[in-house]
């Protein structure tokens, strides 16, 4: 079976095995990001790590793994640093096979303490910042015939803001994700169905993934009462990963346009 390209995209399912991919991973110097970029790693592909943290941490976990990495700063609302992210991977690797739109902010007040600087920010970061980068690589997925595309959305965007409240009750209204949060990650499921509806001709497959909460420096602090899911937990980087390198990979060959829970049994269906 061809990895390279051309007709390759029509290749039925096969076993995960990410030998030789060249995968792009924003927000990775931490959290889900650099567990994603981690478990791609550990499947064989070489990673570009773009956060605007440093992602020293990472870049080492992924060479421990024996993979090639590349670090570059990254702001996702800044189109000349997507550019110089995609850029500096077809620089390095020659190619991308990868790409997952992880980058991500998150406000907590409600509708009327919605400013315009909060709404746009979120959107500008969550949403805007996954058309960016998609947007950037298309032309060499294109070209290559081959991508797969997957996007952190969040179960936000599905139920209109994971209900949550601070862990010591003194903030019990500003815990739920706000409203332009959840906007942006209902965007950006929109978004996932229009490019894999675009992007099948061409061998581009897009994807979402939609974490509930997970345990990171995004919901440290908060309660979302877990206690009462069908997997009684809050979620680990790992397990929202290592979905992402089922629809990184050859096994979802067959699978576009989709918008994977990850979530305890929280949103069924
Ligand atoms: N933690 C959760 O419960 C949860 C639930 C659902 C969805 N998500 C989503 O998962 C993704 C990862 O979140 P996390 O929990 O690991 O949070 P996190 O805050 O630990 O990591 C987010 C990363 O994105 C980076 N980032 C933020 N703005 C950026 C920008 N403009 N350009 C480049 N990088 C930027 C940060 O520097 C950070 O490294 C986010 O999209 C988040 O919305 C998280």
């Amino acid at each position: 079976m061809s990895t390279t390209g051309v007709s390759e995209h029509m290749s039925v399912s096969g076993p995960i095995d990410l030998t030789g991919r060249v995968a792009i991973v924003t927000g990775a110097a931490r959290g889900i990001g650099q567990a994603i970029a981690c478990a791609l790693a550990r499947e064989g592909a070489d990673v570009v790590a773009a956060d605007l943290l440093s992602v020293d941490e990472t870049i080492s976990d992924v060479r421990d793994r024996g993979r090639r990495a590349l670090g570059v700063g990254c702001d996702v609302t800044k189109s000349a640093d997507v550019a110089k992210v995609v850029n500096s991977c077809l620089d390095e690797f020659g190619k991308i096979d990868i790409l997952v739109n992880n980058a991500g902010v998150l406000s907590r007040v409600g509708l009327e303490e919605t400013t315009e600087e909060i709404w746009y920010r979120d959107v500008d970061v969550v949403m805007t910042g996954a058309y960016r980068m998609t947007q950037a690589v298309f032309p060499s997925m294109k070209e290559r015939g081959y991508g797969k595309i997957v996007n952190i959305s969040s179960v936000s965007g599905k139920i209109g803001g994971a209900v949550s409240k601070s862990s010591d009750g003194a903030d019990a209204l500003h815990g739920r994700s706000g409203p332009a949060y959840a906007a942006a990650k209902g965007g950006v499921l929109a978004f996932t169905n229009w490019v894999a509806k675009d992007g099948g001709r061409y061998g581009i497959y897009c994807n979402a993934v939609c974490p509930g909460g997970t345990d990171t420096d995004m919901t440290r602090g908060f309660d979302y009462g877990v206690e009462s899911l069908p997997i009684a937990r809050m979620a680990k980087p790992e397990d929202i990963a290592e979905a992402v390198v089922f629809l990184a990979s050859q096994a979802s060959n067959y699978v576009t346009g989709q918008a994977l829970n990850v979530d305890g049994g929280l949103v069924m269906g």
